[in-house]
C-alpha cells in the first residue's frame, strides 16, 4: 500500500547468490549447491512408514504436543544427551525456525520495558530477524564478558547456538547459564546440531539446569526431516508454561502424522550414527577440494559446516571462483553477521558422489 510506512521485510540473504548460482549451473555436470543446510540423505524408513500410517489426520493435535511426542523427545535427551527432564518441562515447536524468529517477540509481550536480544555475532541470521521482528534492538556479542552491562540490563533474552552454525564452534554453555541467571536474563540455547559434535561428548545447556534456560532442539538436521516441521523446546517450567500457552492461543501446531513420525525419529539412533559417519567424511572430502585452491579450512568441532577464510578476505570472489570453476555454491560468510565476512561457509549437504565432482573440477583445472 502506498504511503504506509514501517518495517519493510530485507531481501532474504540466499536471493543474493542468484549471480553465482547462474554461473554454477552453466557449469558442465551441473551444480553443487552446498549454499543451505538442507540435508540431502532420507530419513528413516520406520518414520516414513509413521508418518503415513499414524490415522491423526482428522482431529486437531494438541499444540504442546502429544504426550508420547514430549515423551519420546525426553528418553532421547536422557540416552543421547545424558539429561532427565519431564514431559512437562517440553513442548513441540514446528521446525525450530518459527521459534527463533518469534521468541523476542513473545518474551516482550510480557516484559514490554525490555527492548534488546544478544545473539553471537556470527550466526545463523533468524537470531537477529527476530529481534527485528519483535520491534527490538539486535545486539550482536562477540563473548559473553563483552557484553555492555547497560545492554545486559535491557535484554529479554540471550542466544547461544551449540554446535554454532556456521563456526561448529562449542561455547561454553554452563558459563552462558551463569551469565543469565546472575542477570535475570533468560539463556535460549539453539542446539539442533548436538549430535554432530565432533570434539568431545553432545553438550545441552540443560546439564547445568533448567532454571532460567531453554534448550532448542530440532529433527531436521538429526533426522534429515526439513521438511517435515518437528522441534521442541525444553526447560525453566515458568517460561515453558508461558510460551506453551501462548502458542496454543496462537495456533502454532506439529500437524498430527508428523508428530507420530517424530515419535519413531526421536526412539531411533541408528540412522543418527549413519548420517555422522556421512558427515564426517564429508567434511573431509570438502576440507581436502579447497585445499586445492589454497583455502586451508580448519576442521569444525561440530555441524556440517566448513567454514573457510578467504584468500585475501574477499569472500565474494572465493564464492564466484568456486561458482565459475568447481559449478559448486556456496554462502559468503556476512550472511552470518559482519565479523563473518571474510569466510564462506560450505555446508557438506549433497551426495558423496556431487562431493567428489568438486574435488575433480578443481584438481583439473
Ligand atoms: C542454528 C540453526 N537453528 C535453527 C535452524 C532451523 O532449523 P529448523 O527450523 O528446520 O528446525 C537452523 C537451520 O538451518 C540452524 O542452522
Amino acid at each position: 500500500m502506498a504511503g504506509v510506512e514501517g518495517f519493510v521485510p530485507p531481501p532474504y540473504p540466499y536471493d543474493r547468490l542468484d549471480g553465482a548460482k547462474a554461473a554454477a549451473e552453466r557449469v558442465p555436470g551441473g551444480i553443487v549447491d552446498l549454499s543451505i543446510g538442507t540435508p540431502c540423505d532420507p530419513p528413516p524408513a520406520v518414520v516414513l512408514e509413521a508418518l503415513a500410517r499414524s490415522g491423526t489426520e482428522r482431529g486437531y493435535p494438541p499444540s504442546i504436543g502429544t504426550a508420547a511426542y514430549r515423551e519420546a523427545a525426553c528418553a532421547w535427551m536422557d540416552r543421547r544427551l545424558g539429561v532427565s527432564v519431564e514431559p512437562s518441562l517440553v513442548a513441540a515447536c514446528v521446525g525450530t525456525k518459527e521459534l527463533v524468529a518469534g521468541l523476542p517477540h513473545w518474551l516482550r509481550l510480557r516484559r514490554p520495558d525490555l527492548d534488546t536480544v544478544l545473539y553471537p555475532a556470527i550466526s545463523y541470521p533468524s537470531y537477529a530477524m527476530g529481534a527485528q521482528l519483535a520491534g527490538a534492538r539486535a545486539v550482536p556479542y562477540a563473548a559473553l564478558e563483552d557484553i555492555d552491562p547497560a545492554d545486559a540490563a535491557r535484554a529479554l533474552c540471550l542466544w547461544v547456538n551449540v554446535p554454532g552454525n556456521p563456526t561448529g564452534e562449542l561455547a561454553d554453555l554452563g558459563a552462558a547459564a551463569a551469565w543469565g541467571r546472575e542477570r535475570g536474563v533468560p539463556v535460549l540455547s539453539d542446539e539442533c546440531y548436538v549430535e554432530f559434535t565432533w570434539t568431545g561428548p553432545p553438550r545441552t545447556i540443560l546439564e547445568h539446569g533448567t532454571e532460567g534456560v531453554l534448550a532448542v532442539h530440532s529433527l531436521s538436521k538429526r533426522s534429515n526431516l526439513v521438511g517435515a516441521r518437528a522441534g521442541v523446546y525444553a526447560g525453566d517450567a515458568d517460561l515453558v508454561r508461558y510460551l506453551s500457552e501462548l502458542r496454543k492461543h496462537a495456533g502454532f501446531m506439529v500437524p498430527g502424522p508428523v508428530q507420530a513420525a517424530a515419535v519413531a525419529a526421536w526412539l531411533d539412533d541408528d540412522h543418527v550414527d549413519e548420517q555422522r559417519d556421512r558427515y564426517a567424511k564429508r567434511l573431509d572430502a570438502v576440507r581436502a577440494a579447497l585445499a586445492l585452491v589454497g583455502v586451508d579450512a580448519p576442521a569444525p568441532d561440530g555441524a556440517f559446516y566448513v567454514w573457510a577464510p578467504a584468500p585475501d578476505g574477499d569472500a565474494w570472489a572465493l564464492t564466484q571462483r568456486l561458482a565459475e570453476e568447481a559449478g559448486t555454491l556456496v554462502s559468503p560468510g556476512e550472511f552470518y553477521g559482519e565479523r563473518g565476512a571474510g569466510h564462506v561457509r560450505v555446508a557438506v549437504v549433497q551426495p558423496d558422489d556431487r562431493i567428489a565432482l568438486v574435488a575433480e573440477r578443481l584438481s583439473s583445472r
